[in-house]
């Protein structure tokens, strides 16, 4: 996840294990760990009594230590290859382990398995709510802008919706019998010029290879970094998405 994504994403992720009174000594377990950022994060809420299980099936970024076991499992298919026995974690958190998920609620159902009654699960991701334009200098920029998103979007959420949690996780997690299913979405307005415009135009520089083969043009990725910094340019933002739920005591 490139460092923009992360300015994004991370008071999200924060926000939801913040209201979780986790304890000094749990056991988490979190699902497509990727450079270990959130690891880290859970790593210092447990303290040194407590243990990360962070799996992903690209470890390259993942290093163990006395409180991180790190596991590389493909997730997507076999229900086996998320660790752990069952109904013996006290949280399970994932931010967004997609682009290869094939269903992703199947792989809920899987975290589930691992929470101990009473035990929390936290997702994360972003919608696929695009950022839309209420301001340009030209009706060009804004086509280039909604063209360029439009691709961003189709790579990184998958056309088939498998990039990320199905739009109503809520009601999954209500269905599968979770209580205190808490969701929260925000999303705000963006001027070109300021941090927000700075984070897309940063994600669509580090996406460069993918919208290439896209089919989008060198010039428009170009383009678009200037009309990120154009303080004439008002967007509303990538919505991002955090939730937590409690299993049954
Ligand atoms: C967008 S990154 C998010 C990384 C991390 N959760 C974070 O928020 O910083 C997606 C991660 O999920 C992992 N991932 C995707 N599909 C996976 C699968 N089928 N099994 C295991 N990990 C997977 C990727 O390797 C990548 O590290």
């Amino acid at each position: 996840m490139s460092a923009p994504l992360r300015e994004l994403l991370d008071p999200t992720i924060t926000h939801q294990i913040n209201q979780l009174d986790l304890n000094p000594g749990s056991r988490v377990l979190e699902i497509g760990a990727g450079t270990g950022h959130v690891t880290a994060l859970l790593a210092r809420a447990v303290g040194p009594l407590g243990r990360v299980v962070a799996v992903d099936d690209d470890t390259t970024y993942l290093k163990p230590s006395a409180v991180v076991d790190v596991y590389g499992r493909d997730v997507a298919v076999n229900p086996d290859a998320v660790p752990g026995d069952a109904e013996s974690i006290d949280l399970v958190v994932a931010r967004w382990p997609h682009h290869r998920l094939v269903d992703p609620a199947a792989l809920i159902d899987r975290m589930l398995a691992r929470l101990r009654p009473g035990g929390w699960l936290v997702l994360a991701d972003v919608t696929d709510t695009r950022p839309r334009v209420h301001r340009a200098d030209t009706s060009g920029d804004e086509d280039l802008i909604n063209r360029v998103v439009r691709r961003l979007y189709d790579t990184t959420l998958g056309a088939g919706g498998t990039g990320r949690w199905p739009g109503d996780v809520e009601g999954l997690l209500h269905g599968r019998g979770m209580e205190r299913v808490c969701l929260s979405a925000a999303s705000e307005t963006w001027t070109g010029g300021g941090p927000g415009c700075g984070v897309l135009a940063g994600i669509v520089d580090h996406a460069r290879t993918t919208l290439r083969a896209l089919g989008v043009h060198v010039d428009d990725i170009d383009y678009f970094q200037t009309v990120m910094a154009d303080p004439h340019v008002l967007l509303r933002s990538i919505e991002r998405r955090g939730l937590h739920a409690r299993k049954p005591a």
